[in-house]
């Protein structure tokens, strides 16, 4: 009973968000590089507000982030004393390739990595290596329009031939793209998508997926050709989408809205559109442009597991329903009324992980992994510079044992579970430092003032028990 032996647990990161050393070695431009902090950012990263270099008047958090380009030894040092079994991370596509499209690597930006997996490695901790998380090198915006155009599948089937040929022994797990079902709600943080005031936006959107998910069955193809011990994950932001009543209309208003997340995993999972895709594909007039070798691809290279971030879950109403609608919101629109909410409006719904693992695996019978899981709070420092962070702790507990009860008592095969993050980095959102995830505290504010200097908040004891006890003591 509890957690099987080998559980990989860990924490998540991603480049741009830790990293900073945003022009260093020969690094090249992202657009993740020019999202500012801020109201902007979330127009810039919908692709509502055209930004492909930085602009006065904004702070742009990616330049320096948490410095962990420069630190990455104290940090990884850190997670190896909470003994972590494994650390994900991503890689900044233009440390590789500067501009996406070059012949030849950047062997600084190779390296960088190298010394890092290296370094996992002394501290007992296998990488978990996501090939995109959000980033889109800005030439490539600029000169093909971003995942629009098919030329980007061959500029990342060059980037992870680079990858998986220079880390062979080092790496062995790898996610293609990072929740690429966040491409619907950021299109410009998904695929480098800024549209044109003509342009048939489903169209772009629905090509540039297509695109993505063709780019991410190449990669599992070629990964399992270069070490067959490769295993390869699809990766999307789960939470699954309740009826907001029994009422017939809300409750297929939530299945739409599943179908609409599921859409990407049912591709990298079964290999082919599904039927009700390509009948909203068919009613809308789109040619999403899918060859036969397509075809081919993506039904002979489906993921080895299935990976997803669950944060909250989410609520559907019908056109009719009285319930409480909340523009903008991230994770479906309608508020849960039983459920409450992360100081910044986030659903806090342990039991929606059991449920959302449930019908995961039901849905694909493949091996999964939670690659995101975790409470952004604000932390207040007392006067012996101690953070007693129980808000976190209470918040993972819960979800942690959710998760044990998938696996005890539902028989959900998980593979692992790494938390969103285990040190403090800036907000994907919003750009900020405030919203707090970690178990390391970071001495850097929202505008990019502070020391930069590491801390133990409480929680980081009681993780180091949680993996040294395999999930047993959780008190
Ligand atoms: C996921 C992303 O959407 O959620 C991460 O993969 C992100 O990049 C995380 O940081 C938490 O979201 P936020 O906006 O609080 O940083």
């Amino acid at each position: 009973m509890g957690f099987p032996e080998g559980f990989l647990w860990g924490g998540a990161t991603a480049a741009n968000q830790c990293e900073g050393g945003y022009d260093e070695a020969g690094r090249g431009l992202a657009n993740v590089d020019v999202m500012p902090h801020g109201p902007e950012r979330l127009r810039v990263a919908a692709g509502l507000r055209k930004m492909l270099s930085f602009e006065s008047g904004f702070h742009y958090p990616a330049k320096v982030a948490i410095d962990m380009y420069h630190r990455y030894r104290h940090d990884i040092a850190l997670f190896g004393e909470m003994g972590f079994k494994t650390y994900r991370l991503s890689i900044a596509w233009t440390r590789i390739f500067p501009n996406g499209d070059e012949e030849e690597p950047n062997e600084e930006g190779l390296a960088f990595y190298e010394k890092l997996f290296v370094e996992c490695h002394r501290h007992g901790i296998e990488p978990l290596v996501t090939i995109t998380h959000f980033d889109c090198p800005i030439h490539l915006i600029r000169k093909y329009g971003g995942w629009r155009s098919r030329q980007l599948i061959d500029f990342y089937k060059r980037l992870v031939s680079v990858l998986f040929e220079r880390y062979r022994g080092l790496v062995r797990y790898w996610l293609t793209f990072n929740e690429i079902n966040m491409i619907l709600q950021l299109p410009f943080m998904g695929a480098g998508l800024v549209f044109d005031e003509s342009e048939n936006k489903l169209e772009a959107e629905a090509r540039s997926i297509h695109n993505e998910l063709v780019a991410s069955a190449w990669a599992t193809r070629i990964a399992h050709e270069v070490d067959s011990k490769n295993l390869v994950g699809c990766m999307i932001a789960a939470g699954s989408y309740y009826p907001y009543s029994c009422h017939p209309e809300d409750v297929r208003a939530a299945q739409v809205e599943s179908q609409a997340n599921y859409f990407f995993t049912d591709v990298q999972a079964r290999g082919s559109y599904p039927a009700f895709a390509v009948k909203r594909l068919e009613r809308d007039g789109i040619d999403v442009g899918m060859t036969d070798e397509d075809h081919q691809i993506l039904a002979e290279n489906t993921a080895d597991f299935v990976s997803f971030s669950y944060y909250a879950s989410r609520c559907a109403a019908g056109p009719d329903s009285d319930a409480m609608r909340i523009p903008g919101d991230f994770f479906g629109e309608v508020r849960n009324p039983y459920l409450k909410r992360s100081e910044w409006g986030w659903a806090i719904d342990p039991l929606g992980l059991r449920i959302t693992l449930n019908d995961l695996y039901d849905r694909y019978q493949k091996p999964l992994f939670i690659v995101e899981n975790g409470l952004g709070a604000k932390d207040r420092i007392e006067a012996d510079g101690s953070i007693l962070d129980d808000y976190r702790i209470d918040y993972l507990r819960q979800h942690i044992q959710a998760m044990r009860d998938a696996i005890d008592q539902d028989g959900v095969d998980l593979m692992g579970y790494t938390t969103w993050a285990p040190i403090d980095l800036i907000s994907a959102s919003t750009g900020e430092m405030s919203k707090r995830y970690g178990f390391i505290y970071v001495d850097r504010d929202d505008d990019g003032e502070g020391t930069l200097a590491r801390s133990r908040k409480k929680s980081f004891e009681w993780y180091k028990r949680v993996i040294a006890t395999n999930g047993e003591d959780l008190s």
